[in-house]
């Protein structure tokens, strides 16, 4: 398709929004750059950019035939993603399937306790408080951030999306450990948003349990480039 790549709307720690002649699209431009513990550390990892957007894309459309409906619209190039213009509604879901960083962290429990069924969170999408883990009470009437029948609408896209990408990652050697969703308005819809790629999910080799997302970049733990390309090769390969 032919898109006019028009001014920069937004720029975050690892997307670039651009605008487009029709406002109701934008352009998701994905970069190399990395960041962790809420930009305390910051690097670049080769190519992730567009190992991320192949992985999304590729995700969206599949969780698309699944009946979850995404700000998806098509993948423009290697690095660029045409989506629907969503208004972001300020929570972060984390779906978890696994022990591991934040749970262990905030329950003192070790990593790689299977947790069946999954734990659902809730965080609250601000750099200035460190994305805090909240409930639905803060949300609806604390922050006012969204409706009763958005959260309901909320949890179950996301067990749906869980339940999905859980067997599709276990077909293909990989135990889907836990992963965070965000979701956006647009014309009176809710639409899964974002990305789904090794920034955003942890991903362990089914059986020798060797991570191949971005703790490996968290954790100085090396071979982050080759993780990367592991999934990309597994996912859409
Ligand atoms: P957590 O264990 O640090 O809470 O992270 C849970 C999942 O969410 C993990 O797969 C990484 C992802 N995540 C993000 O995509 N962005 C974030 O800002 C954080 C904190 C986690």
């Amino acid at each position: 398709m032919q898109m006019t790549k028009g001014k920069q709307l937004y720029e975050g720690k690892a997307k670039i929004v651009y605008a487009t002649d029709d406002p109701k699209q934008v352009i998701q431009y994905f970069k190399d750059d990395a960041t962790a513990d809420n930009a305390k550390k910051r690097g670049s990892i080769l190519d992730k950019g567009s190992v991320n957007n192949q992985i999304a894309s590729h995700l969206f459309q599949l969780l698309e035939k699944e009946g979850v409906p995404t700000h998806f619209i098509e993948q423009l190039s290697d690095r660029e993603m045409l989506i629907k213009h969503v208004e972001i509604v300020p929570l972060e879901v984390t779906m978890r399937n696994i022990t591991a960083g934040g749970i262990c962290r905030t329950l003192g429990i070790e990593e790689g306790i299977v947790l069946n069924p999954p734990v659902f969170e809730w965080h609250y999408k601000s750099d200035e408080l460190d994305d805090p883990l909240i409930n639905d009470d803060h949300i609806l009437y604390a922050l006012k951030a969204a409706t009763v029948e958005e959260l309901a609408l909320i949890k179950k896209l996301s067990i749906q999306v869980n339940d999905f990408l859980k067997a599709y990652f276990a077909e293909r050697k990989i135990d889907l450990v836990d992963f965070k969703l965000e979701f956006g308005r647009y014309d009176g819809q809710i639409l899964l948003a974002d990305e789904i790629s090794p920034d955003t999910c942890r991903f362990w080799e089914h059986g020798t349990r060797r991570k191949l997302d971005k703790d490996r970049f968290r954790r100085d733990l090396g071979d982050v480039e080759s993780a990367y390309q592991e999934m990309l090769k597994r996912v859409v390969g």
